[in-house]
């Protein structure tokens, strides 16, 4: 029987995986068994009960968990690399809503996320949470053709009522709600691998009538919700004249009810917490989803990730496309690397950099415990993979798996992933 075929097989090659933060398990020539689209664990020889499922021979591949992009905006994958001499705000009014304005025509959203979802399936991600725009017609579409590329993705209408162009804003709080009431009332069920997330875009472009509305709805459907935090020093300046009455930026989600707690959350960003505000994203078992290409990119500043790490904060990589140009969690873990030391360098000598084990966590298991068990090949974790072909990537000498992955991170491409798996279903063969 082809294994790819059955919903029960084992590949066999050189595996890698996460148990932790810092511990990466290596099983060079291991067995990963696959039931019913979860793993059963990885062995370094196969053991009997298993022998009579279908071998994918693997060996010398390397076998990794799919990648986890926590952010992402998908009408911002047609203009990546543009506007890259700007800072945040600028690059907002000159490049992004502009471009996400022709969203209202259902035939350029067509064209524009067919390109996303084949460089979504191409590439090493498995899980993408997503922001569409205002558009409920051309959400909808995105929603539909995720679905059919089997990666399983959250996609969220974007909500704005106020501080942008009249050509993308929401005309009133009211109807931004009602919008948003039904995109919600026909995704729910629709879908095998998409859902929805609640996603007001930041504080500065959403009233606090229509805050008040989403935590309704947020109520009504039970659905999770993503947004911006603490991106720019400009942002968070902007949100302390909005909401003179709140603490900070996370007091300001908080004090409408839309600050983790009871409803699963990825903030974006968070370059410029408080004290405070790590306390509550803490408290309130609030995701960060930490973007270093667009932090970097965007003149926005290196996020404090080993203090927040330390403060046992979640968090997962994310492309932020299009403030980040590269859509592959690979990149987001050479860059939160990179990033890293250089905060070390020139912020805080206390703040260690990631060891390559710790960014290889953040964008698998770290990213990946938003959707549940997903991240990691321990037995009982949602079965997403990756078979990466890295013969053609040059080495005079021997090296350990551990030391392949580091190359791969740092300089592979969807060229060299040859298959991959989401809940035990071959969407790349
Ligand atoms: N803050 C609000 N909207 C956006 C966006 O589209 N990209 C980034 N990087 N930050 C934002
Ligand atoms: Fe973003």
């Amino acid at each position: 029987m082809n294994g790819k075929k059955s919903d029960n097989f084992v590949i066999h090659g050189d595996i890698c995986y996460s148990l932790d933060q810092n511990t990466l398990r290596c099983v060079e020539g291991g067995y990963l068994v696959c039931k019913d689209g979860k793993s059963q664990g990885v062995y370094p020889s196969l053991p009997d009960w298993y022998m009579n499922l279908p071998l994918l021979d693997h060996s010398d591949r390397l076998i990794l968990p799919g990648l986890v992009d926590l952010h992402m905006h998908a009408p911002q994958f047609a203009f990546r690399g543009l506007g890259m001499d700007l800072e945040l705000l600028e690059w907002l009014e000159a490049y992004t809503f502009p471009e996400e304005s022709k969203y209202r025509n259902l035939g350029y959203a067509r064209n524009a996320y067919a390109a996303v979802a084949r460089d979504l399936v191409n590439g090493p991600n498995t899980r993408v949470c997503m922001y569409a725009t205002v558009h409920l017609p051309a959400t909808r579409l995105l929603m539909d053709m995720m679905e059919t590329t089997g990666l399983v993705c959250m996609v969220g209408k974007v909500n704005m009522d106020r501080n942008n162009p009249p050509y993308l804003c929401e005309s009133s709080a009211a109807l931004s709600a009602e919008h948003t009431h039904m995109w919600l009332a026909a995704s729910a069920g629709r879908y095998k691998n998409v859902s929805a997330i609640l996603t007001p875009r930041f504080i500065p472009v959403c009233s606090d009538e229509l805050m008040g509305m989403l935590q309704k709805l947020q109520k009504e459907f039970n659905v999770p919700l993503q947004s911006h935090l603490c991106e720019s020093r400009a942002e968070v300046e902007w949100v302390r004249k909005l909401c003179p009455n709140s603490k900070n930026y996370a007091d300001a989600y908080d004090s409408f009810g839309l600050f983790g707690g009871d409803v699963p959350t990825i903030m974006a960003h968070c370059v410029w917490p408080e004290e405070d505000e790590i306390a509550l994203i803490r408290e309130k078992n609030v995701y960060i989803a930490h973007c270093p290409q667009s932090n970097a990119n965007l003149t926005s500043g290196v996020a404090p990730v080993r203090r927040l790490l330390n403060n046992d904060v979640q968090i997962g990589l994310g492309s932020d496309v299009a403030g980040g140009c590269h859509t592959s969690i690979f990149r987001a873990m050479a860059d939160a690397i990179q990033t890293s030391k250089l905060r070390h360098l020139l912020v805080d000598r206390s703040e260690a950099p990631l060891s390559i084990a710790e960014a290889f966590y953040l964008g698998t298991l770290g990213g990946g415990s938003f959707f549940g068990n997903v991240g990691s090949f321990a037995a009982g974790y949602e079965f997403d993979a990756i078979i990466i072909d890295d013969t053609s990537i040059y080495a005079p000498f021997p090296l350990t798996v551990e030391e392949r992955l580091a190359r791969v991170m740092h300089f592979s491409d969807d060229r060299h992933i040859q298959e991959k798996y989401v809940r035990g279903k071959c969407v790349k063969c």
